[in-house]
Parts: structure tokens; C-alpha cells; sequence
């Protein structure tokens, strides 16, 4: 690894120097095209990616099918825009049209405005931040915003992402996922190729963070964590309670993680709860399958279900590097039991399973915002003024904080409130942002929804009293927050105006400066 590292390096600076001869000689394996050749059956599956794609040609947007997903993510990028994913084609064009990352443009002054993200949220869209490690380090790509790097992203998710240059050998082209599988015992290099091929996969499809203590490079908060054991953290965090709260799986040990660093992502800008995203899971949720129906369901990696074996007009074996899911593709052992056509049948069952846990009106989901609102409530009946009263989601969020710090009554009262929903909401997000998990591990999404359900019965009934106290007129009225309409100018974003700005920004600098042919 380290050899490969020092001739790419010194590729890079003959290029640089202008090299012509060099240039020429060497290909451009970052770019999936230049594959083609060698591996044309591969080539042409992995184009096939463009093929999911929703028959409206944009994505799904996920605001708009469930608006609860808006006040949850108040004050975070996550409320602007979230769309269901579709193909890796897509990935770059997906993520550089999101209205999460700003409209970053260059005012008269030479300060860039309406730049809202950092560097690493390239990291799983693209080869080339693999190619940009190499040639200016990781700690440096990290520590810059995510715009300043437009000009050199120019491919989406490909070969170079998962394979060392120019061959089929499977590789961990990202450090940081190196490093994680390090500390969960499972060094890439001693895997067999199952479990290879998915930690291909987790190099983006896990939960991380954007750690500060080491530059900004991207984390997986995995410190605690040992796949398919039953630990108690609770030591780590000093943790009194006795509900389980940090006994179990991965979400648990993630959870732990972040608590004893006493970190959050970001402060919830409607009940000043202090937040941690989970972004989709997936591997982990794999790793920690809680129920098998039989041994079969043991052999599981990411590529029996998404890529699957098959064969060229001329009889010849390949692998079908079309990264979807396709039932009637399943390897034949799989077909003894389930005909392709069944497996539409299992997973509507396990969906409705799901969806009755999140959409009942006991549901996660409709009272995740029914308590960031309450909490609202509880502050404004104490003085304490955010959105409601015209505040900016910057002011709001600082009065949270400031009153959540004082020693007075109201702030051990909203302590012990606002930590259950952060608690609830995080369960609720490692089953809800865990892509496919109703196929994937369908048992913990159900013991992950069940225990964010708990967690919400408490945190209304805390919420409850507090308001029969501060606000005894207070009605909460679900229909004001039942489309994305009328939520996100109340949580202080305007879509129109974010759209604008990111026309303008896609016409005049994306299309104008950056190598990227937007899809
Ligand atoms: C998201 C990760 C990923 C991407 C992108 C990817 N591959 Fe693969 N590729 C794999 C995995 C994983 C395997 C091994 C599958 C297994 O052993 O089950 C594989 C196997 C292969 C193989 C050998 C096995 C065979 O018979 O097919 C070749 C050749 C190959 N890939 C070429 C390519 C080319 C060319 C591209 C780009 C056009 C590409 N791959 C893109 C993950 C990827
Ligand atoms: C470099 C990061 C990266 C790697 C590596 C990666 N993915 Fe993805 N994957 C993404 C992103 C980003 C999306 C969403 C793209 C979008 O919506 O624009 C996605 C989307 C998907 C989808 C949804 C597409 C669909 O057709 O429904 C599946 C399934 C998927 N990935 C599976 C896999 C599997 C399996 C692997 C490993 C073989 C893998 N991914 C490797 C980043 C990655
Ligand atoms: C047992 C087969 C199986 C395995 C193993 C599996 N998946 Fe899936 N995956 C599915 C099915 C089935 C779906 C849901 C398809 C649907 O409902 O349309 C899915 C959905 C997904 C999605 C969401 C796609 C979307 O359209 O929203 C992603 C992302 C994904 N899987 C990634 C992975 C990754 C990464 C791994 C390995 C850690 C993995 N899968 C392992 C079967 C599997
Ligand atoms: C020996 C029979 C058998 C084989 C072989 C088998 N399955 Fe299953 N599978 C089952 C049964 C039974 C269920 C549970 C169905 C139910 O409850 O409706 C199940 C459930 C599932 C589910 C739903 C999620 C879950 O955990 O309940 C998925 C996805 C799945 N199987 C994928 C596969 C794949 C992929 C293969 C091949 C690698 C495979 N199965 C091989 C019998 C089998």
C-alpha cells in the first residue's frame, strides 16, 4: 500500500512539472472510462448504475413525502433538502445540486458566501478524493470547505473507488475506513473476500463524522464496538440509568462514543435539543444481524444481494457491477427458497412492520415534532425566544444553548428533557437512515424504533408536565406542521430563496469553473 502511495506521488509531480512524455504514458485511472478496455463487461454493468433512477428523472424527495423529517433536522443542512438515494451515477451531480451544500459564490469583497459544508462531504461521492489524499494529504483536503475543491472532482462513485489502479484486486482507497476496520479487529488485508467486498461498501455506507481532533478528516465513531456482541457502555459515559440505554449493538456503541466526548453535530433549531445525525448505517446494521431465519442467512456480504454473478453472451463468468437491487439476479441457492417474485411479498410485510412503529399516531416520526415543538413552547412560556417569535436559526440556537448552561430550575428541567430527545431521535435515525434495513436486518429496526418509542414516551410526558406548568393554555396542533410547506419557514428556511441561490450558483460557477458534467 505504502509503495503504491510513493509511485503515485511521484506520477503526480512529473505531471505537474510537465512532463509530456509522462503525461502520455500514464493512464488516468481515476477516470472509469479508461477501465473500459480491459474490463468491458464490468464497464458496462457499472454504467448501468445510471439506469436507477425514479421515472421523474430527479430524485425522491423525502422532505416532502414526510415533513416530520424537517423539524427533526431543524437547524441542520439535512432540513434543506434530503432525497432518496438512486444510482452511483448520480452521486456527484446529486451532490453538488443539493440544496444542503449552499450556493458558495465569491461576493465583490473576495469572501465567499453561502458556503455551507466542508470538504469531506465529497468523500463518498468521488474517486478523486482518493487521487487528492495522495497528492496533498488528507488532513489538508479535510480542512478546507467543500467548494474549494469543485475544480478538481470531475468523476462519480467508480472503479478507482473500490479496486487498486488499472486491476481488479479489491482495495480501501479511503485511510479513514482503514483505520476503522483497524479498530474493530477486521484489517481489510486479513478478510476473506466477502467480507472485503462489503468493507468496500462501508467506506461510505456506515455512520461517521467529521472529527475535529485530528483535522477534519472523516471519522467512524466505531472506538467502542465489536460486531455482533452484546457490550454494556455505560461505563464510559458514567451512565446511572437502568433501561438499556447503552447495552446492545452498534447504534448503542456509536451513541456511547459521541456522549463521552460530549459531542453533538448540531443544536435542534426549534427545541434546542443537542443533536447527532446518523447517516446510513448500513454495514453496521449488516454486521450486527440479530435474527438469521436460517444459516444461509449467515453468508450474507453486500454483494450477494447487489452484485451478483452472472454470465456474457459467450458463456463467460463476470461479476454484474450494476450496484442495485434486483431480486430475479439473486444467486440460484437463494431461488430454493425464495422465487424472485416472493421477495416483494417478504419485504412489503417487513416494511409495514416498520412504517406502523414510525407513522401510528404512537409513532417516531409524527412525535419526534410534536416535542422539538413542545420544547419550543416550554422555552417561549419561560422568555426564552427562537423561531416562533422571528428569531434567526443562529439566535435561536445560541438562546438555547446560553439557557440550557444557567443553574436554574428551567435549565435542569430542559436538560433532562432535551437529552431524551436526542436519545430517542438518534435510535430512531440508526433504523430510519439505515438504507434497506427492512432487508437487511428487518429485527433491529424494530428493536431500534421500539426503544426510540420508549424513549418518546417518557420525553412527552416530561414535556407535558413542563407545559401544564409554564404554558397550561398550550394545544399542540399537529396540522400546522404536516407539509413540507409549512414547515420550513418554520424552521427558518426558505426554499425559494435557496433555490434561487442555487441556480445561480449551478449556471455560474459550477457550470462555468468545475471539470463535473452535471447530470
Ligand atoms: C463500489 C465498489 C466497486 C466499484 C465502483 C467497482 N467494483 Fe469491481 N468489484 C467490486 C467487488 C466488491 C468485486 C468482487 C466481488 C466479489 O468477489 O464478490 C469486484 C470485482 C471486479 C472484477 C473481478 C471479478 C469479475 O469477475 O467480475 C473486475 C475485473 C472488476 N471488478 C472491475 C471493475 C471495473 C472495471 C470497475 C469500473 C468500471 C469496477 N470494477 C467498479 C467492487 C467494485
Ligand atoms: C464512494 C462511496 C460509495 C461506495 C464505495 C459505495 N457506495 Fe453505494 N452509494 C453511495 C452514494 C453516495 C449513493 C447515493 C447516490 C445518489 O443518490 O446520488 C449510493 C447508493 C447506493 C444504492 C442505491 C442505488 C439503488 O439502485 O437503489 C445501493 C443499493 C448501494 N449504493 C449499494 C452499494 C454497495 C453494495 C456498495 C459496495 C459494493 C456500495 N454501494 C459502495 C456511495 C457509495
Ligand atoms: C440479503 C440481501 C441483501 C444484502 C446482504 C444487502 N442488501 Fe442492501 N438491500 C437489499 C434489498 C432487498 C434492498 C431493498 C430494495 C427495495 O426495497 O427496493 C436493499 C436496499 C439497500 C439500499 C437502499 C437502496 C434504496 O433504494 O434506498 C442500500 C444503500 C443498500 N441496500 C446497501 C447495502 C450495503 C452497503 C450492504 C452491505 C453492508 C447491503 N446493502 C447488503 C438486499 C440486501
Ligand atoms: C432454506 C431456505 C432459504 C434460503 C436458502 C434463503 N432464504 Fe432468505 N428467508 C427464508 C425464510 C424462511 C425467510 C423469512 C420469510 C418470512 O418470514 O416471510 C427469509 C427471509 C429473507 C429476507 C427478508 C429479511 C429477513 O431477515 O427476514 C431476505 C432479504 C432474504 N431472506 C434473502 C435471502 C438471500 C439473499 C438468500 C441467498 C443468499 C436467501 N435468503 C436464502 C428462507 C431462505
Amino acid at each position: 500500500m505504502k509503495l503504491k502511495r510513493i509511485a503515485l506521488a511521484v506520477m503526480v509531480s512529473t505531471v505537474f512539472v510537465g512532463n509530456a512524455i509522462a503525461s502520455e504514458a500514464k493512464t488516468d485511472f481515476y477516470n472509469s472510462d479508461n477501465w473500459q478496455k480491459a474490463f468491458p463487461e464490468q464497464y458496462k454493468t457499472w454504467a448501468e448504475t445510471e439506469q436507477s433512477n425514479p421515472v421523474s428523472g430527479k430524485p425522491d424527495d423525502l422532505l416532502a413525502a414526510n415533513p416530520n423529517l424537517i423539524a427533526a433536522w431543524a437547524g441542520y443542512g439535512f432540513a434543506k433538502d434530503y432525497n432518496r438515494a438512486r444510482g452511483h451515477h448520480f452521486a456527484l451531480t446529486d451532490v453538488i445540486k443539493t440544496l444542503r451544500v449552499g450556493h458558495p459564490m465569491m461576493n465583490k469583497d473576495g469572501v465567499m458566501q453561502g458556503e455551507a459544508m466542508s470538504a469531506s462531504c465529497w468523500s463518498c461521492k468521488s474517486p478523486d478524493v482518493a487521487r487528492m489524499y495522495d497528492e496533498v494529504g488528507e488532513g489538508k483536503f479535510s480542512d478546507n470547505a467543500w467548494s474549494t475543491w469543485g475544480h478538481e472532482m470531475s468523476n462519480t462513485i467508480g472503479c478507482a473507488d473500490c479496486h487498486e489502479l488499472g486491476t481488479q484486486e479489491l482495495r480501501m482507497s479511503r485511510p479513514y475506513a482503514d483505520r476503522a476496520m483497524k479498530t474493530i479487529g477486521k484489517d481489510f488485508a486479513k478478510q476473506d473476500s466477502v467480507l472485503q467486498a462489503s468493507q468496500t461498501c462501508a467506506q461510505c455506507h456506515v455512520e461517521y463524522y467529521f472529527d475535529g481532533t485530528d483535522s477534519k478528516k472523516v471519522k467512524f465513531p466505531w472506538d467502542y464496538w465489536v460486531p455482533g456482541v452484546e457490550t454494556d457502555y455505560k461505563d464510559f459515559v458514567g451512565y446511572k440509568g437502568t433501561d438499556g440505554l447503552y447495552k446492545g449493538f452498534a447504534s448503542e456503541a456509536q451513541l456511547a462514543y459521541f456522549d463521552n466526548r460530549g459531542f453533538k453535530d448540531w443544536t435542534n433549531a426549534v427545541s434546542g435539543a443537542p443533536m447527532v445525525k446518523t447517516q446510513h448505517p448500513e454495514f453496521e446494521n449488516m454486521m450486527d444481524r440479530t435474527e438469521h431465519a436460517m444459516d444461509n442467512h449467515l453468508e450474507f456480504g453486500c454483494t450477494t444481494c447487489h452484485m451478483t454473478q452472472t454470465t456474457n453472451e459467450q458463456g463467460k463468468s463476470f461479476i454484474d457491477h450494476k450496484v442495485t437491487f434486483e431480486a430475479e439476479k439473486l444467486p440460484a441457492d437463494c431461488q430454493s427458497c425464495h422465487e424472485a417474485g416472493d421477495f416483494k411479498e417478504i419485504l412489503d410485510e417487513r416494511k409495514a412492520e416498520i412504517n406502523q412503529l414510525r407513522f401510528a399516531a404512537n409513532g417516531t416520526d409524527p412525535r419526534l415534532t410534536e416535542v422539538h415543538f413542545k420544547a419550543q413552547a416550554i422555552w417561549a412560556a419561560n422568555g426564552v425566544k427562537g423561531l416562533e417569535s422571528g428569531k434567526t436559526i443562529g439566535e435561536a440556537q445560541a438562546a438555547y444553548q446560553a439557557a440550557l448552561k444557567q443553574k436554574t430550575p428551567l435549565a435542569g428541567e430542559m436538560n433532562s428533557l432535551l437529552v431524551k430527545v436526542r436519545n430517542a431521535q438518534w435510535f430512531w435515525d440508526s433504523a430510519t437512515a439505515s438504507h434497506g434495513i427492512h432487508a437487511h436486518n428487518p429485527t433491529e429496526a424494530v428493536r431500534l424504533l421500539t426503544k426510540s418509542n420508549g424513549i418518546l414516551d417518557q420525553a412527552i410526558a416530561e414535556a407535558d408536565a413542563l407545559l401544564a406548568k409554564y404554558a397550561p393554555d398550550y394545544k399542540y396542533d399537529a396540522t400546522k406542521y404536516d407539509s413540507k410547506e409549512k414547515l420550513q419557514p418554520l424552521v427558518g428556511l426558505s426554499f425559494e430563496g435557496m433555490s434561487q441561490s442555487k441556480e445561480v450558483f449551478l449556471k455560474e460557477r459550477v457550470e462555468k469553473e468545475w471539470p463535473v458534467k452535471l447530470k
